[in-house]
């Protein structure tokens, strides 16, 4: 099994080439046998042909991948970011990645904010109602089954017991938006009951970002509905220090199959200069190696990049003097250093 590597747009197109050699450099160093083909889905390819993801693209990536590695999706020639719900949205649906998670290092600790990641406001459902040629009416439905918050809920209760978690607090508005709202309150109150070893809370979206950005340290783990979620991912990126550093995963627990990425997006303004931050990119690959069973390989990878991005080979958004691939050429150097003391 392989891995999709889609680099796409932007500095999505820079930082995915800087990492892929410490991809290599590991699966050789401990004999993980990781193949990779690179696909050039984005902005060009739909410019050029009108295609996003391709026809079939979901069948090949389920019988013939485990995992997609993907920089970002994003051009200013495409405001309306069509080619980016094609691509993205396409295999978050189309391979049931209903979970996203987005980890929030801190630190205090590592807060674990999981992401519903296929319905909600997201199932693109809605449409325009136009008068005299301009939009009058717009309507985006916001939509979930209780099969998918169940099935969401459960999996993200079960991953934080199992890391000795014990606290999970519930991001919601069912003041305001009762009805997906009280479906998800439902579900978490009657699946919290499983699970003894978590104390759980809920919070409005709106008081929880204003709690979390004053004081992150109480919260442990977080269960949000997609577009919540997506806004959480941002707060969470800054008050680690920036969108250079959050990573993601965003999973299929039946199939196993996962997707890897930054949070951010391509970053036209700092696209071409060289200077975008590998570490979310790098740090999505190091879950990709956890997901696939190479945990040992996975901390060193860590180790190394948390080390170059304390260094004067950081990025400028880190306060270093550092290049994408300045910051990589001396993750792939600690690299070495660490896998010849394993073996000396
Ligand atoms: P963005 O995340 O691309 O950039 C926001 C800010 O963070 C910019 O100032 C950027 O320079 C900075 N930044 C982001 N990543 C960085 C990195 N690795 N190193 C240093 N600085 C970094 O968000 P945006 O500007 O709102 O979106 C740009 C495009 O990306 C849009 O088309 C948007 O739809 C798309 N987008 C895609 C994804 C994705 O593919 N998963 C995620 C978010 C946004
Ligand atoms: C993210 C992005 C995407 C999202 C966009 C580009 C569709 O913001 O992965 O955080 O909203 O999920
Ligand atoms: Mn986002």
């Amino acid at each position: 099994m392989k891995i999709a590597v889609v680099p796409g747009d932007g500095i999505g197109k820079e930082v995915v080439p800087a990492v892929l050699p410490t991809l290599e450099y590991l699966s050789e160093a401990y004999q993980l046998g990781l193949e990779y083909d690179v696909f050039t889905w984005g902005a060009d390819q739909w410019l050029d042909t009108g295609i996003g993801l391709p026809a079939g693209a979901i069948d090949l990536l389920s019988s013939e991948y485990t995992s997609v590695f993907l920089g970002a999706l994003g051009d200013p020639r495409i405001p309306d970011m069509a080619h980016g719900r094609d691509i993205l949205l396409g295999m978050r649906k189309g391979l049931d990645l209903y979970v996203n998670y987005r980890p929030i290092t801190l630190p205090s600790g590592v807060i674990d904010l999981y992401r519903e990641n296929t319905q909600g406001l997201y199932v693109g459902i809605g449409g325009t109602v136009a008068r005299a040629g301009t939009v009058s009416v717009a309507i985006d439905e916001c939509v979930y089954t209780r099969e998918t918050v169940e099935k969401f809920v459960r999996f993200c209760l079960g991953q934080l017991r199992d890391k000795g978690r014990r606290k999970v607090t519930l991001v919601h508005k069912s003041n305001a938006v009762p009805n997906t709202g009280g479906l998800w309150q439902d579900v978490f109150r009657r699946e919290l009951q499983n699970f003894p070893e978590l104390a759980g809370s809920e919070e409005y979206v709106d008081s929880f970002c204003y709690n979390l950005v004053r004081d992150a340290t109480p919260y442990e783990g977080i269960l949000a509905s997609n577009l919540f979620g997506d806004i959480i991912s941002d707060i969470g990126a800054a008050l680690m220090g920036g969108l250079g550093l959050a990573s993601s995963a965003s999973i299929c627990p039946e199939t196993g199959f996962a997707l890897f990425e930054p949070v951010h997006g391509s970053a036209p303004d700092i696209a071409g200069k060289g200077i975008a931050n590998p570490y979310a990119a790098a740090m999505s690959l190091a879950l990709m190696l956890d997901h696939l069973g190479h945990g040992q390989a996975a901390e060193l990878f860590r180790t190394c990049v948390i080390e170059v991005s304390q260094s004067d080979a950081a990025t400028p958004d880190l306060g270093g003097q550092g290049t994408t691939g300045r910051f990589m050429d001396h993750v792939v150097a600690l690299l070495k250093r660490g896998t010849d003391n394993r073996t000396s």
